[in-house]
């Protein structure tokens, strides 16, 4: 049955388990897996897309992926992002929710940013929408912070997520992912918040978990970071298999006397 957003806010110290899904098959197979919850990431711009970053993705897009996420997956919570601007104001963010969760069939939204957007998400979580808040390293902006790397390091850094964090539950928000930060860091916060915390490259400490979908199976690429695991080769597995499918055509194997009529 599908958790409900109290369900979550009442989850403080479960382990809870998030992935990425994008589509229908992904987001079938995240749901028979037994996932807590799906997000529809704006990640998909760069691993189904073919993006340089998250920071051309539209409204349009994630509506579009989600509806189909959803078509995967009835049966569990899902939360798409809000795509980068999509929430520079409350009118704004609030017409996007709208979208993402009357069309889409989504159950939340996520937004990056901390005490930057602490109004926005207050507006949100007061008309009605529940958002899941994204703190660290935040992708749609990365450019801004120099980069893919990690964040709070630096004590000031550190200090500026903490407060953000706090920001984010005090607005609302059901949840607080934290990305690329510290493991020490990602402790002090999941300890000093309320509301679960969700990390990705955060260490062991926070109360959820997120990877993306692709990065688990192996199907985007060579570069891994030092934050993902891998549980399968997906791309070597799925070439072997394309490659076998090439020859036998050629060769004249397939399609055989089973196969035909
Ligand atoms: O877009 C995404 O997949 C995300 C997660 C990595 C948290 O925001
Ligand atoms: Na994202």
């Amino acid at each position: 049955m599908r958790r409900t957003v109290k369900a979550f806010r009442t989850s403080k110290g479960k382990r809870l388990v998030y992935l990425t899904a994008y589509d229908y098959p992904s987001a079938r197979l995240a749901e028979r897996a037994g996932v807590d919850a799906i997000l529809v990431g704006d990640s998909l711009g760069m691993v189904v897309l073919g993006y340089p970053s998250t920071v051309p993705v539209t409204l349009e897009e994630m509506l579009h992926h989600t509806k189909a996420a959803r078509r995967g997956a009835p049966e569990t919570f899902l939360v798409a992002d809000l795509p980068y601007l999509a929430y520079a104001t409350l009118d704004r963010a609030l017409f996007a929710a709208e979208r993402l969760l009357k069309e889409g069939g989504a159950d939340a939204v996520k937004l990056e940013g901390g005490e930057e957007v602490a109004e926005i998400v207050q507006g949100l979580t007061r008309a009605g929408v529940p958002v899941l808040g994204h703190m660290g390293l935040t992708p749609q902006t990365a450019s801004l912070l120099g980069g893919y790397k990690l964040q709070g390091k630096r004590p000031e850094e550190a200090e500026r997520i903490l407060r953000g964090a706090l920001a984010l539950e005090a607005a609302g928000a059901y949840g607080v992912v934290l990305e690329m930060v510290p493991a020490l860091l990602a402790k002090e916060i999941t300890e000093r918040l309320a509301v679960h915390t969700v990390g990705i490259g955060a260490g062991p400490h926070t109360d959820a978990q997120v990877l993306v979908f692709h990065d688990v199976l192996g199907l985007y690429g060579e570069f891994q970071p030092r934050f993902v695991k891998r549980y399968l080769e997906g791309e070597r597995l799925f070439l072997e298999a394309l490659g076998q499918y090439v020859r036998e055509v050629r060769e004249g194997v397939f399609p055989g006397q089973e196969h035909s009529f």
